[in-house]
């Protein structure tokens, strides 16, 4: 009896195991139309506080603006603990005003970054139960609380940051431990409606969508942005992948190979970035580029519109079929490693509407200067799921799904 019992329970806990490891965290995300940035929506605090966060790719940890945040079961992380050595604190922390989450004395601190600010300030680190709306609960989640006016040039309803980098407390390595799950997480931006920010499940098994998902390594560069400190042999905690060339239409843009390239300095390469609104490429790609898509444009009859900065390929909108993924226009693919890898940017994610008359190549020219040559943007990550396996160091991701008559919001 005892026995089957205790069995019982064991198969409860496999069940419940089984059941977080399948799903892991699954969060809300949605778009923000002006900024175009992509925000994550969960729970906080005894209050279940609801939170939206910006989802940052190149982000330290989770922020929070606390100044009016209230919560009976927050603790800040005093400045001699394990805690605040596994968050390579700097500096401690003190407050001579009412104890809240944001003051408190002994306080272990961490540099806290918001890219829309020229500044690096430390705040203090705190803990606090996470919350979903799907009842997942991590009791002492690791954030720093900011003040009020850090969180400007964030989407209006957000009032913090979801950090995703490699870094040692990233959202998703504070989850995947917590929850023992793999160290890995998905986003799927959506154009509208609601998408999803997962850590540690693997593809949603609602839809499936494995048919059509690609796999690239991640590479890991040497710093070059985003950090606050970092010395030469620290490793870069931002996601980068191998392009190697690009092509338009099925043919191949004419590209120094170079350009695509790391070299010792760290300058080249491409990553992609959550937080800038369209792909920046170094002139050198953007040029042969525009030139290559507007030729293919041209042979599809696609007729050519007056330039609305900051782009400079534009089209009017009336010679352009329309498709259930966006305008029918020239396919551009990223081609990455191994046989018939690549990344295919087409109709909404390859253009953008910039008034009812105009559309618009949706890349920018980054200059002759760029540190990375091609900074993949948020507008060409709509309706693309993209699963981060910071684990296996692996990016598995699927071009736009629209194509195949499915969406973010969908899946
Ligand atoms: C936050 O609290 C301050 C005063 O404590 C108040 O003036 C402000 O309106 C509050 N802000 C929000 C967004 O609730
Ligand atoms: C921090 O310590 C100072 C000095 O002991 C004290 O005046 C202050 O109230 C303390 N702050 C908090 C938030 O407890
Ligand atoms: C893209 O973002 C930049 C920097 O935040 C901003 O200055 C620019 O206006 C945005 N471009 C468009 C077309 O929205
Ligand atoms: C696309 O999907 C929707 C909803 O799943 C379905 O109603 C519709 O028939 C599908 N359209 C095509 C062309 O398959």
């Amino acid at each position: 009896m005892a026995t089957s019992v205790s069995y019982s329970i064991l198969f409860i806990l496999v069940l419940i195991r089984t059941s977080h490891a399948q799903t892991g965290l699954v969060l809300p995300l949605r778009r923000d139309a002006k900024t175009s940035q992509f925000y994550a929506t969960f729970q906080m605090g005894s209050e279940r506080a609801t939170i939206n966060a910006v989802i940052h790719l190149s982000g330290q940890h989770l922020w929070i603006a606390c100044d009016n945040y209230t919560s009976t079961t927050y603790a800040p992380i005093p400045c001699d603990s394990a805690e605040c050595e596994a968050a390579k604190g700097s500096g401690c922390s003190g407050c001579n005003g009412p104890a809240r989450p944001g003051c408190s004395n002994n306080t272990c601190g961490t540099a806290s970054s918001n890219p829309f600010l020229p500044y690096i300030t430390s705040y203090g680190l705190y803990e606090d139960t996470l919350s979903s709306k799907s009842h997942v609960q991590l009791p002492e989640f690791i954030f720093s609380c900011v003040p009020n006016d850090f969180v400007e040039g964030l989407a209006a309803p957000a009032s913090g940051m979801v950090g995703l980098s490699r870094f040692d407390i990233a959202f998703h390595k504070v989850v995947a431990e917590k929850m023992k799950v793999p160290d890995r997480f998905s986003i799927c931006p959506p154009s509208s409606g609601i998408g999803k920010l997962t850590v540690g499940g693997g593809a949603p098994a609602k839809s499936d969508i494995s048919g059509f998902v690609k796999t690239t390594p991640l590479i890991v560069n040497k710093p070059v942005s985003n950090q606050p400190f970092f010395s030469d042999n620290d490793l870069s905690r931002e996601y980068f992948i191998d392009v190697r060339s690009i092509r338009v239409a099925g043919e191949a843009v004419e590209v120094k190979e170079s350009y695509f390239h790391i070299n010792g300095d760290r300058v080249g390469g491409t990553k992609i970035s959550s937080l800038q609104n369209y792909t920046a490429l170094h002139t050198s790609i953007y040029k042969p580029l525009a030139r290559a898509f507007e030729k293919a444009a041209s042979d599809m009859r696609i007729k050519s519109a007056a330039a609305v900065a900051p782009f400079r390929a534009c089209f009017r909108s009336e010679t352009l079929k329309r498709t259930g993924a966006g305008p029918e226009v020239p396919a551009i693919d990223l081609v990455l490693p191994g046989e018939d890898v690549y990344w295919r940017i087409a109709g909404a994610n390859a253009v953008v509407e910039v008034d009812r008359k105009t559309v618009c190549l949706a890349f920018v020219d980054a200059g002759s200067r760029p540190t990375t040559s091609v900074v993949i943007g948020a507008h060409q990550l709509e309706e693309n799921y993209l699963e981060f396996d910071v684990a296996a160091s692996q990016l598995r991701f699927t071009s736009s799904l629209l194509v195949h008559n499915k969406s973010c919001s969908r899946i």
